[in-house]
C-alpha cells in the first residue's frame, strides 16, 4: 500500500477524529476504558505514518468540549492516561524530532495535566520534524468564540477597525494560527459527522471515514486514507477544465 503512495502529493496537514474506542471496548464485553487504555497503539502508528512520509502536522481531536458532559469516571480516566501517554512519548518524540503543541481550552484541564503538557510541549518545543497538535477540550465554536474576543478587544482599543476584519485575520486569531488549513480529515468508527472540530479549518479539506473502531486502526489504514485523498481533483470551486489546464 506504502509504495503506491506518490511522494509528491502528501498532505502537509491531516487532522483525525479518533472515534470509536468505547464501542471497541463494548465489542469485547469490556469498559468503554478499555478502548481508551488500547488506543495509544494506534496513536503511535498514525504518528510514525505520518512522519515517515513527510507530512508537517498531524492534529488528533482527544478531547472535545463536549466529552466534559461524560461521566465523570470516565473524564478522570482520559486525563490519566493524557498524563500517562506524553510522559511515556516525550523521550520517542525526542529521537523522532517530533514537537508537541495543543489546541483547545487546554486551561480548563486538571492542573496536574497541564503541568505535564507544559513539561512535553517545551522539552520538544525545538523539534524541526513532524507537529503533534493534540486538540483538548477543543471545539470549533469555542475556539471561534474566542478569536471573536480577540478582535473585538482589537478593534475596541482601536488597534485595528472593524472593516479590517477578512478571514485571514480570523485565522491568525484561532488556536491554529500559523498552521496550514488540514488537506486531509480521516474520522475512525464509522460516524459521519465533524462532532464541532475545525469548523473553520476544514472549509477545503478532504473527507475520509473509515468504519475501522480507533483502537484498530494501523499505518495501513493512514496509507489507505492518504491514496483516497491522492484520486481526488480538489476544485476549490472552479471547473474541473481549469483545474487540469493549470498543470
Ligand atoms: C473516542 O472514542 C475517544 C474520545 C471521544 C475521548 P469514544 O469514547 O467516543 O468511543 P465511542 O464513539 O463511544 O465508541
Ligand atoms: C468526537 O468524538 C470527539 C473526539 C474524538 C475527541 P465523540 O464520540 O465525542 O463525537 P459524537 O458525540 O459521537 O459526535
Ligand atoms: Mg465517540
Amino acid at each position: 500500500m506504502k509504495e503506491k503512495i506518490n511522494k509528491d502529493n502528501i498532505p502537509q496537514h491531516i487532522a483525525i477524529i479518533m472515534d470509536g474506542n468505547g464501542r471497541w471496548a463494548q465489542k469485547k464485553g469490556a469498559m468503554r476504558i478499555f478502548g481508551h487504555r488500547n488506543a495509544m497503539t494506534a496513536v503511535r502508528e498514525a504518528i510514525e505514518g505520518a512522519a515517515e512520509l513527510g507530512v508537517k502536522f498531524i492534529t488528533l481531536y482527544a478531547f472535545s468540549t463536549e466529552n466534559w458532559s461524560r461521566p465523570k469516571e470516565e473524564v478522570e480516566a482520559l486525563m490519566g492516561l493524557l498524563v500517562q501517554a506524553i510522559t511515556d512519548e516525550v523521550p520517542t518524540m525526542m529521537k523522532n524530532n517530533i514537537r508537541l503543541s495543543t489546541i483547545g481550552d487546554t486551561k480548563s484541564l486538571p492542573g496536574f495535566c497541564q503541568t505535564h503538557l507544559e513539561k512535553a510541549i517545551a522539552e520538544t518545543q525545538n523539534n524541526t520534524g513532524l507537529t503533534v497538535v493534540l486538540a483538548l477540550s477543543y471545539s470549533g465554536r469555542w475556539e471561534i468564540a474566542e478569536a471573536m474576543k480577540g478582535i473585538v478587544k482589537k478593534v475596541i482599543s482601536n488597534d485595528i477597525s472593524a472593516e479590517e476584519i477578512d478571514p485571514a485575520m480570523i485565522a491568525d486569531h484561532l488556536n491554529t494560527a500559523g498552521i496550514p488549513d488540514p488537506e486531509l480529515l480521516i474520522r475512525t468508527s464509522g460516524e459521519l459527522r465533524i462532532s464541532n472540530f475545525m469548523l473553520w479549518q476544514l472549509a477545503y479539506t478532504e473527507l475520509y471515514f473509515t468504519e475501522v473502531l480507533w483502537p484498530d486502526f494501523r499505518k495501513k489504514d493512514l496509507h489507505e486514507a492518504i491514496l483516497s485523498y491522492q484520486k481526488r481533483e480538489r476544485r476549490f470551486g472552479k471547473t474541473g477544465a481549469q483545474i487540469k489546464s493549470d498543470f
